[in-house]
C-alpha cells in the first residue's frame, strides 16, 4: 500500500523520548518544550508559543490578538474546517471568500470586496504548503490596519523571498499532527510578531495564570500546552526538517516532469515562493479523476480529494458568504491529491505516475 501520508521519524526521536522517560518528565514545561520553541523560532520573527494542536493555535492567536464576538474574520473557502471552527469558538464571524485561479489560496480581490468596519482579521491559508499570494495579503492587512494570521498548518518550512513563513503576518500558526510536514503526534504552535502578544498567549495557554504566581488566575484561560513527550519528538523532527523538505521538493519535481500533459495542471507556486509540498495536487477533469481513482484503488495507492468547500458545509451555514464560489466548486470536483511524504521510494513514485498515465492513456 502506498499511503497518502506517513510520518518520517528518523533521527533522534527514540533517544529523546527515552530521555523523557529516564528523567521522569512527560507532561508540559519539560526541557524539550523550551528546546522545541527555540527550533520553532529559528529564522522567524521569534516569539514562539507551542500548543497542543494546530486548531488551538488558531484559537489562541485570535484570542491573543483581541478578536472578539461579532468581529468579522475573512477566510478562504478551501481550507480544513478547523480554520473556521477556531473563529466560531470566539463567537466571531467567518467571512468566506473564494480562492485564486492559479494558486488556490485566498483571492485578494475577493478579500477587498468584503472588507468593512467590522473586519478585524484575515486568516490566509497556505493550501497544501504553498505560500503564494500570502505576502500580498499581509500588505493589504497592514494597509487596512487589520490583523493577518497565516494558517501554515500544512506549511511548516515554507518560504517567501527565501524567508521562512514564520516571518509573515501578525501570527503564523502551525500544525504538527501525524500527517503534517513534521510531527509531534498531535501538536501545534504560533509565531507572533509582537513579544507582548506572545506573552498574553502564554498566559492564556496556561490556565490564565500570571507568570510566577501559580494558582493566581489573571484571566479565564485554557490548557493548550504541549507535553515534553510531544516536544521531544518535535525537536528530533526539526533536526531533520531540511532533509524532509528537500525530499518533498524532489517528489514535486518528479511528478511535474512525468505528468506534462495538457489535461493535467498543478498548483501554481510563485517563483519567489518555496512550498513545503505537504501533498502534490493535480487538476484534471472529473471524468479523468474518476478513472485515476479507480486505478489507484486497484493498485493500493491511497489518494485524497480536495477539502469540501466551506460554503457548502452544514456547520458553517451561518457564516457571511459571497454570491459566487465557482472556482472552489470546480476545484472540489477536479483536484486529486497525490502522496508526497518523504518515505516514498522512486519505484513508488513511478507506480503512481504510471497509473495516472495509464488512466489517461498517455505513453
Ligand atoms: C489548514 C489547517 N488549519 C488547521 C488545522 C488544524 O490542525 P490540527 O489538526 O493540528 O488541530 C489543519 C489540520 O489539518 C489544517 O490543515
Amino acid at each position: 500500500m502506498i499511503r497518502i501520508f506517513e510520518p518520517n521519524l528518523n533521527g533522534n526521536t527514540r533517544l529523546y523520548l527515552n530521555q523523557c522517560l529516564d528523567e521522569n518528565w512527560i507532561s508540559s514545561q519539560g526541557r524539550f518544550v523550551a528546546q522545541f520553541e527555540k527550533h520553532m523560532a529559528r529564522n522567524t520573527l521569534g516569539n514562539a508559543v507551542s500548543t497542543s494542536n494546530g486548531t488551538v493555535a488558531l484559537h489562541l492567536a485570535l484570542l491573543a490578538l483581541g478578536v472578539k464576538k461579532n468581529d468579522e474574520v475573512i477566510v478562504p473557502n478551501i481550507t480544513f474546517g478547523a480554520t473556521l471552527n477556531a473563529i466560531l469558538y470566539i463567537g466571531a464571524i467567518p467571512v468566506i471568500v473564494d480562492v485564486d485561479e492559479q494558486t488556490w489560496n485566498i483571492n485578494l480581490e475577493k478579500v477587498k470586496a468584503v472588507l468593512n468596519d467590522r473586519t478585524k482579521a484575515i486568516i490566509t491559508v497556505c493550501l497544501f504548503g504553498n505560500p503564494s499570494g500570502i505576502e500580498a495579503v499581509t500588505k493589504l492587512a497592514k494597509e487596512k490596519k487589520i490583523y493577518c494570521i497565516v494558517d501554515a498548518a500544512q506549511a511548516v518550512g515554507a518560504k517567501i523571498f527565501n524567508r521562512d513563513i514564520g516571518n509573515w503576518g501578525d501570527a503564523v500558526t502551525y500544525s504538527y499532527f501525524g500527517n503534517k510536514v513534521i510531527t509531534t503526534g498531535e501538536g501545534g504552535g504560533i509565531i507572533f510578531n509582537s513579544s507582548k502578544i506572545a506573552d498574553k498567549a502564554r498566559v492564556l495557554r496556561d490556565h490564565g495564570m500570571a507568570p510566577g504566581r501559580r494558582y493566581h488566575h489573571e484571566v479565564v484561560g485554557y490548557n493548550y500546552r504541549m507535553t515534553n513527550l510531544q516536544a521531544a519528538v518535535g525537536v528530533a523532527q526539526y533536526e531533520i526538517i531540511d532533509i524532509l523538505l528537500a525530499k518533498r521538493l524532489i517528489t514535486l519535481q518528479f511528478y511535474q516532469s512525468e505528468l506534462q500533459h495538457h489535461d493535467i495542471s498543478f498548483q501554481h507556486i510563485e517563483p519567489d515562493c518555496f512550498s513545503s509540498n505537504w501533498v502534490v495536487a493535480i487538476r484534471v477533469t472529473p471524468h479523468i479523476r474518476e478513472r485515476i481513482e479507480k486505478n489507484f484503488a486497484a493498485s493500493s495507492i491511497e489518494y485524497r480529494r480536495c477539502f469540501e468547500p466551506m460554503n457548502i458545509q452544514p456547520a458553517f451555514e451561518a457564516c457571511r458568504k459571497q454570491n459566487n464560489y465557482d472556482l472552489s466548486a470546480c476545484l472540489y470536483k477536479e483536484l486529486l491529491l497525490l502522496p508526497a511524504h518523504p518515505n516514498l521510494s522512486e519505484s513508488d513514485l513511478k507506480k503512481v505516475t504510471r497509473n495516472i498515465k495509464q488512466s489517461m492513456k498517455i505513453e
